[in-house]
């Protein structure tokens, strides 16, 4: 069975092919252009996948050895996402199904992200405790099965992703933020700012936007005496960076104790953070935990995790039609409260 998925939902445009469940193609084409304008402008998004997503569908098919002929299911991001980019690649797959006969599996951004460690040798064990940390998105998921999950919290306000970008900003250190304090905190000393850590009483909620502006203050008065080198720079990012990681590991540590799950996964285009990757390796080491992550080609957005969470679906005998519509906020009807 060959599964061709696509991803359009915000600045990559990505095409993969997945055979029987195992990867066959997986080709990703990031829109580094908006780094020009510090942040990802919607239009020139759409535009992009526009002009890439037929080329891209060529490379996958080729790198998969499979004709148009050959593909059995088609599947796209539905959403969340900006509606303009993920209208491209829905409404592009929904034309391919139908011009090939084949079914049409629309799937959910966040789901693909839950699942993308099964796209490892060491697959996630049942029942797994997700944390899903990207750009748009900050939610721990106590993942059952593949149909049935529990969200536990999520962020109040910022996602984890977008505080981390929006530091980045009020930093000076370019677009998208996440490497860029990963880079600046490596050189810096983490324990030579203390920023505070907000404790939301919701029982696995988090909330950035008192840690976004305790940095924010601490920059203005640096500014204002003139003292904002690199050096200082580094020192911010990395005690942001440590704040923003242990926001995120104490109710990861607090749902491990009370849901005693039988393995750890952590997903999105956070999960690149080396230092949030070895914390979480750290809880798993303490609490003898198996911890399953995806490597960094599966953690920021690409279609092999839309293919998987298609295959995974159609697996476990869900049926969709050609009636689904994108959707630009989040919706699942896999995850409960
Ligand atoms: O999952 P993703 O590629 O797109 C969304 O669905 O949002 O996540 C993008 C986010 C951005 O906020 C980016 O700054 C962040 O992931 N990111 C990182 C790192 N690499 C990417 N954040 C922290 N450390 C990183 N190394
Ligand atoms: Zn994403």
């Amino acid at each position: 069975m060959n599964i061709v998925a696509f991803e359009t939902s915000c600045d990559e445009t990505s095409v993969a092919v997945l055979r029987d469940g195992r990867l066959a193609a997986n080709i990703i084409s990031s829109q580094d252009f908006h780094t020009l304008y510090g942040g990802v402008v919607p239009e020139l998004s759409s535009r992009a996948h526009i002009q890439r997503i037929t080329p891209l569908l060529k490379a996958a098919l080729e790198k998969a050895e499979i004709s148009l002929n050959e593909i059995d299911i088609v599947a796209a991001t539905a959403g969340p996402g900006l509606i303009g980019a993920l209208m491209i690649g829905f409404t592009f797959a929904k034309g391919l199904a139908l011009s090939l006969n084949k079914p049409f599996v629309p799937v959910n951004h966040v789901e693909g992200h839950i699942f993308s460690g099964f796209l490892m040798p060491d697959q996630p064990e049942f029942p797994f405790l997700c944390l899903v940390v990207s750009g748009g998105h900050t939610m721990f998921v106590l993942v059952e099965s593949f149909v049935k999950m529990r969200l536990l919290g999520s962020t109040i306000d910022d996602a984890a992703g977008e505080a981390f970008d929006k530091v980045a900003k009020l930093l000076d250190l370019g677009y998208p933020g996440g490497p860029k304090i990963q880079q600046y905190s490596n050189r810096g000393n983490q324990e030579a700012i203390k920023f505070p850590i907000a404790d939301v009483k919701g029982r696995y909620d988090v909330s950035y936007s008192g840690l976004k502006t305790a940095v924010l203050r601490f920059v203005q008065k640096a500014q204002s005496a003139n003292s904002l080198t690199e050096e200082l720079k580094c020192d911010i990012a990395a005690g942001f960076q440590a704040t923003a990681v242990k926001t995120l590991t104490r109710k990861l540590e607090k749902a491990i104790k009370e849901f005693k799950p039988a393995s750890l996964s952590l997903a999105g285009g956070v999960a690149a953070n080396k230092k949030l990757r070895d914390s979480i390796t750290s809880l798993g080491l303490q609490y003898h935990i198996p911890v399953r992550i995806p490597s960094f080609e599966y953690c920021g957005d690409n279609g092999a995790m839309i293919a998987f969470r298609a295959y995974s679906l159609v697996s476990s005998g869900e049926k969709f039609t050609l009636e689904y519509e994108a959707f630009p906020s989040f919706f699942s009807s896999y995850i409960a409260d």
